[in-house]
């Protein structure tokens, strides 16, 4: 039942994975891999991307100025909250489990539901959403435009418009471009490093491949390039025990179209070992849990424990550096 990926194309059967992996060739192909390197966004202006980083982390884009985009966002702990739902001002609940700010330049479209189509876009959503930040563009600018220095950093990035809503999103979205974790053991590896992974990271990486985890995680943010659905081969909602909410709903809230139900954008592994707990509705606590679940639900197969152990090694070796991302282990 394999559906494979290669070249831009899904490819039915996956011969060609598994004769490359019974052959055992250790080397990197970068004709055939399924994972590639991750690059670097080509051309940021740095004085943008500077006064993005500030915004990013300025509490007066909220109603009571209590909450920054980096309160949910953790630059340093992987670029999520490690919570299952976030908590916005006032302490208000989320809906659902807050996704990594990293590595978002390959996304086919942001937020689970693929809603926003641009980084620019997005911004206005966790602004507007009364249970994030509460506000809106003419509050927001009235409280930064009193900012003598901050309107100044505005009108030396935007000399033509300044400071309005399109070039502060513009200046979040570039600062999030530049969030990428690069030269991790896995790109290494694919670049042709052989010893950049250990044995048990290539296992991990082969079984990954093998398995077909990779016809729905791919490309340079190993997911993040398409749409799926939760439960391909299982109920995955049925046999949870808890009621369905809105935001289980995935695409269908975007698309109102019945094969779009319960069908969310496949969240990227880069950042999958600092960012617990799991899926959109955070009802995996560890990477182990999530490993077994989808093997379950998306590939209808119970893998076995020392399977889970090597993918997860392979994770490991998906994170790369970034000058705001602390170094873990
Ligand atoms: C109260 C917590 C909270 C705040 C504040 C917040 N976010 Fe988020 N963010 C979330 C949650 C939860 C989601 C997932 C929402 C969804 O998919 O429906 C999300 C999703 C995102 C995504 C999509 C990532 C992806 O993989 O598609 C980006 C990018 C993002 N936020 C950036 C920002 C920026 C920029 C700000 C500040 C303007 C911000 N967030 C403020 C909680 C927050
Ligand atoms: C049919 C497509 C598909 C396949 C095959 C697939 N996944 Fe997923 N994966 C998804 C989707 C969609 C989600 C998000 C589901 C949700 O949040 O409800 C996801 C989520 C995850 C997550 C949680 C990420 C996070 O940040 O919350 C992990 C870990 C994961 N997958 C690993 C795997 C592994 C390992 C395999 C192979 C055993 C695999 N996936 C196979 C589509 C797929």
């Amino acid at each position: 039942m394999e559906t494979l990926y290669t070249g831009g194309r899904l490819l039915k059967g996956g011969w060609k994975w598994i004769a490359c992996s019974l052959l055992g060739s250790a080397a990197a192909d970068p004709v055939v891999e399924p994972v590639q390197v991750l690059e670097p966004w080509a051309g940021l202006n740095p004085g943008i991307v500077a006064l993005g980083e500030r915004l990013f982390h300025d509490m007066r884009l909220s109603a009571d100025n209590t909450v920054s985009c980096a309160h949910c966002h953790r630059l340093g702990a992987g670029g999520s909250d490690n919570l299952p739902v976030s908590v916005g001002i006032r302490g208000q609940l989320g809906v659902i489990n807050a996704p990594t700010v990293y590595n978002l330049n390959t996304h086919v479209s942001y937020f689970w539901d693929g809603r926003a189509l641009t980084l620019e876009n997005l911004v206005q959503g966790p602004l507007r959403n009364i249970r994030e930040m509460g506000t809106d563009w003419p509050e927001v600018l009235a409280k930064l435009e009193k900012d003598e220095a901050m309107a100044d950093a505005f009108r030396k990035a935007f000399p033509e418009k300044g400071m309005t809503p399109d070039t502060i999103s513009r200046a979040l979205a570039d600062f999030m471009r530049s969030l990428v974790a690069l030269d991790s053991p896995m790109d290494r590896w694919l670049r042709g490093e052989k010893d950049a992974l250990s044995e048990q990271e290539l296992r991990g990486y082969r079984l990954f491949k093998n398995y077909g985890c990779i016809a729905c995680h791919q490309g340079q943010a190993v997911g993040g390039n398409m749409y799926a659905s939760m439960g391909v081969m299982g109920d995955y909602f049925g046999d949870r025990k808890r009621p369905l909410t809105r935001a289980d709903r995935g695409r269908f809230n975007v698309t109102g179209e019945e094969e779009d139900m319960h069908v969310f954008k496949v969240p990227s592994l880069r950042m999958v070992v600092l960012t617990a707990p799991y899926f959109h509705d955070a009802s995996a606590d560890t990477l182990e849990e999530a490993i077994a679940t989808m093997a379950r639900y998306q590939l209808g197969r119970d893998i076995p424990a020392e399977d889970i152990r090597d993918i997860k090694a392979f994770f490991h070796s998906l994170l790369g550096r970034h000058p705001l991302l602390r170094e873990r282990e």
